[in-house]
């Protein structure tokens, strides 16, 4: 499953980019030779998703340095820059400042006057993040699947897919792990407003791989739970707070809070580079808000009247106490979090 399309490849000289923003029209993957195009793909959301901008965000970095070699320059400088850079694209996936952190600290063991070894050894380090992430989310589909029922419909919210990873997905691996464990697997899918992660990339996704699914716009899911038609909810997460508060994309909180009304288990599937045991609560996880125009115009085409004042967050918190167990690649934590946390980060 997932072997029909890549989220991004890593080209030794370039790193080349699903256009995420096209999908599911049409499957363009972009090429970006240096840290200034990857910053914009971040941003722009060419490529999206928390594990996925922040290995992007590791080859941006090499690609820095690769540049930096050529012009015969010092490498670290531009190194620099370049993270810097890259941490200002969007604030609130914590797995971007965990890749460009890792790398920093690669390259902090690396002398100044070797700029090959430098981009040699920057390189294995981006390749590692990459293959790593493959594995935790391979590791949490095999723990999170048997969460999941042996027949049902599950319930998930934006794309946590290959799409938002480096290959396979943290929810939809989840997903993914238990169908090909024979599991009947029925999903419905939000749309998720205002930028349609769920319509456009997880119904792609999981068509793709012949998973059943069902698209329903965000305020229709109050009501299939109401009618008993949800048996568990899967999402992942942008950031964990050190108490298991959740950041994920905008309309999560009100799943969880539907889930819990309807007594339907609502797990969140995460590697721990999502968790920031730094924060102590999800109160201070920053919200990025995005441009009026993703809820002023659809597709393009303008839906409110111009001028009018718009509110656009693109995540929201849940509190740790609606969320049944937390799906990490070494294994599932369980309330209460902070001390779950506290011993699996240990
Ligand atoms: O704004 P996006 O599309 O980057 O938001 C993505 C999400 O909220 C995902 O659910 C989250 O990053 C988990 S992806 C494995």
């Amino acid at each position: 499953m997932n072997g029909s399309f890549e989220t991004m490849r890593w080209e030794g000289n370039a790193l080349l980019l699903l256009d995420q923003r096209v999908l599911p029209a049409a499957e363009r993957m972009r090429r970006y030779a240096g840290a200034d195009g990857v910053a914009d793909a971040i941003r722009t959301m060419v490529v999206r998703g928390a594990p996925a901008i922040g290995v992007a965000a590791a080859f941006g970095l090499v690609l820095a340095v690769r540049a930096a070699r050529r012009k015969g320059g010092p490498w670290r400088p531009s190194f620099e820059e370049a993270a810097a850079l890259l941490a200002g694209t969007r604030p609130t996936a914590v797995n971007l400042f965990w890749a460009i952190g890792r790398m920093r600290k690669a390259a902090a063991a690396l002398p100044d006057g070797d700029p090959a070894g430098a981009l040699a050894r920057l390189e294995r380090e981006a390749v590692a993040i990459f293959d790593e992430d493959v594995a935790a989310n391979r590791s949490m589909g095999a723990h999170g699947a048997k969460l999941l029922p042996p027949k049902g419909n599950v319930l998930t919210h934006c794309n946590a897919g290959a799409l938002a990873t480096a290959g396979y997905g943290t929810a939809l691996g989840v997903i993914r792990a238990a169908v090909s464990a024979g599991r009947k697997i029925h999903v419905y899918v939000d749309e998720t407003r205002p930028f349609l992660q769920g319509a456009r990339l997880t119904a792609w996704e999981l068509m793709k791989d012949r998973i059943p699914c069902t698209l329903i716009t965000d305020n229709m899911s109050a009501s299939l739970f109401a009618a008993g038609r949800i048996d568990a909810v899967v999402v992942g997460a942008d950031r964990i707070a050190a108490n298991g508060d959740v950041a994920n994309k905008v309309g999560t909180y009100g799943v969880a809070v539907l889930a819990r009304v309807h007594k339907v288990p609502f797990y969140v599937a995460a590697p721990l580079s999502t968790i920031d045991p730094a924060l102590r609560t999800g109160a201070s996880i920053p919200i990025e808000e995005r441009d009026p125009s993703e809820v002023t115009h659809l597709a393009g085409r303008r839906v409110a009247p111009a001028g009018v004042a718009v509110f656009n967050p693109a995540f929201d918190v849940t509190p740790a106490r609606y969320v049944t167990a937390i799906v990490t690649e070494k294994g599932v934590l369980e309330p209460p979090y902070p001390g779950s946390i506290r011993k699996l980060l240990r």
